[in-house]
């Protein structure tokens, strides 16, 4: 934070800027999300962590997207956890994502007096993006074309600034624009990596239906409370993580590379995982740190 206000208007000598304010990201998947009662324990969850913060929220949609597919007859295809995006599914997912997930959490979310305000990641070149040329992806074989598909590029922050600025919580969809105009999929999880660094953000909770990562998933003993970006990486390497867990753990041992001191994974089911976290209460989730500490 520069202490630049919002929109480049120079501070007046009278009226110094406050100090910056935690910042705090939370990026909820969408399977957290498909019932009412689920949205409305995360949404009075969110509340209550009150307004001394600057709070942005990211979030997914992936059984939602491919529910809607499935109804019009187009089946998901997933390559290392992350969906493959011909145009028809392009529409789905912006169908899903915007139409339907953000507009059910911002429905849950100004029921709990939450001032969000619910749009893609790409509104007001937020995050920039660029169409993800073939890869090499962690259990495949052959670079992999993933279609309408994006890397996330440079980070704008002016939204966020003059959203919080005006007491508002931005909650955005991972749909991306190109500069030429494209619309593309970007995974939830590397859109929240890629904006918690660009906005500074202090604090990175992600929001899964699982609490936390597991040696085997199905067998609560191998819960692992603390890892660090290497552990993180060998269960990715080793194929002890599934589907969108490679993803997540990736752009989490990610963040906390590119500075971010800690970040954590908790369940949806558990009770209020987030303020829990935040607040340094005991609770059974995974926290990704370069030092193990207390999860
Ligand atoms: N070893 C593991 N430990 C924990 N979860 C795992 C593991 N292996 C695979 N998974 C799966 O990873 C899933 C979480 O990733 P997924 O992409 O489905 O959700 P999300 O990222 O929270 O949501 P969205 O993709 O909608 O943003 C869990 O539902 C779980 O089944
Ligand atoms: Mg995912």
């Amino acid at each position: 934070m520069t202490g630049q206000p919002p929109g480049g208007v120079a501070d007046s000598a009278e009226e110094p800027r406050p100090p910056r304010r935690r910042r705090v990201l939370i990026k909820v998947g969408g399977a957290t999300l498909v019932d009412g009662a689920a949205r409305r324990a995360l949404a009075q969850d969110l509340a209550a962590i009150g307004g001394g913060v600057d709070l942005v929220v990211v979030h997914g949609g992936g059984p939602q997207a491919s529910a809607l597919g499935q109804r019009l007859g187009i089946e998901p295809v997933f390559r290392a956890g992350r969906r493959v995006t011909d145009p028809a599914t392009l529409d789905v997912v912006a169908l899903a994502l915007v139409g339907g997930v953000g507009s059910e959490l911002l429905a849950a979310l100004l029921a709990e007096n939450v001032r969000a305000v619910s749009t893609p990641v790409a509104s007001g070149r937020l995050l920039r993006a660029k169409r993800r040329p073939k890869r090499l992806v962690a259990g495949e074989p052959e670079p992999v074309d993933f279609g309408e598909v994006a890397d996330p590029g440079a980070v704008d922050g002016s939204l966020c600034e003059a959203l919080w600025h005006g007491g508002f919580v931005p909650v955005l969809s991972s749909l991306c624009v190109d500069d030429g105009g494209a619309r593309l999929n970007l995974n939830a999880d590397s859109a929240a990596r890629a904006l918690a660094l660009g906005l500074g953000v202090d604090d990175v909770i992600a929001v899964a239906d699982v609490p936390g990562v597991f040696g085997e998933l199905g067998r609560p003993e191998t819960h692992r409370a603390t890892l660090t970006p290497a552990e993180a990486r060998a269960m990715v390497a080793s194929g002890a993580v599934k589907g969108g867990m490679i993803a997540k753990l990736e752009e989490l041992a990610a963040l906390v590379e590119g500075g971010v001191a800690a970040c954590w994974i908790v369940g949806a089911a558990e009770s209020r995982p987030i303020t829990r976290a935040l607040r340094g209460e005991p609770g059974l989730r995974t926290r990704i740190g370069l030092t193990a500490e207390a999860p």
